[in-house]
């Protein structure tokens, strides 16, 4: 499909797969279920994190309940603007609960460290972070993550919900984005 602007694949559908049920079943037990904070709340990223989001919620051996927010930083350049942007906000008020956020990625750090206070000063019970990827080389916040799938080099990764300019979120691996197509 989009052969000619891969380099390579970085993770597989396969590993994908595994690395999501390993989390699941890590992240399940620290939540008692029928806890007085109510299901896990599950808070998406848009876009990016959608294939993480669902495929690791069907994984999670518990109940939850699912949020979305949309926030960008990146426009269509390869590399953050430390601009952070609410596009979509949350329908639903987070006091009280036991809230985990679900990322795609983290590169510099500075949209989940944007999300953590902004989350933080809505009074959730606890908030963390799960993240399928991330580059360490990159970060520029630290952010507290407890929970990642996969350190990442720091090249420009596209597929399963990540994109460039829009492009890709549809392959169903992470794969490496051919230089020539954001150098021409
Ligand atoms: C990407 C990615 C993360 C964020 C990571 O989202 O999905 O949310 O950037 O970058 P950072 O750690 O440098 O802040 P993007 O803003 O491109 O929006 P999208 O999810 O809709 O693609
Ligand atoms: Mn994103
Ligand atoms: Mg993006």
């Amino acid at each position: 499909m989009y052969e000619n602007d891969i380099a390579s694949v970085l993770i597989s559908e396969e590993q994908i797969e595994q690395r999501t049920k390993e989390l699941a079943e890590t992240i399940a037990a620290r939540y008692p279920v029928g806890a007085p904070e109510g299901d896990l709340l599950l808070i998406g990223v848009l876009k990016g994190a959608i294939f993480f989001m669902t495929d690791f919620a069907r994984a999670l051996p518990i109940p939850t309940q699912m949020e979305f927010m949309a926030v960008s930083s990146y426009g269509s350049s390869t590399s953050s603007s430390g601009v952070v942007r609410i596009l979509k906000d949350l329908d639903k008020d987070i006091a009280g609960r036991n809230v985990l956020i679900v990322e795609d990625i983290i590169d510099s750090g500075l949209t989940l460290s944007w999300l953590m206070r902004n989350l933080s000063s809505r009074n959730p019970a606890s908030l963390e972070v799960v993240t399928l990827l991330r580059k360490p080389e990159a970060v520029k916040v630290d952010v507290h993550v407890a929970d990642v799938g996969f350190d990442i080099p720091d090249e420009f990764v596209v597929g399963y919900g990540l994109d460039y300019d829009e492009r890709y979120r549809d392959l169903p691996y992470i794969g490496t984005l051919d230089p020539k197509v954001y150098t021409d």
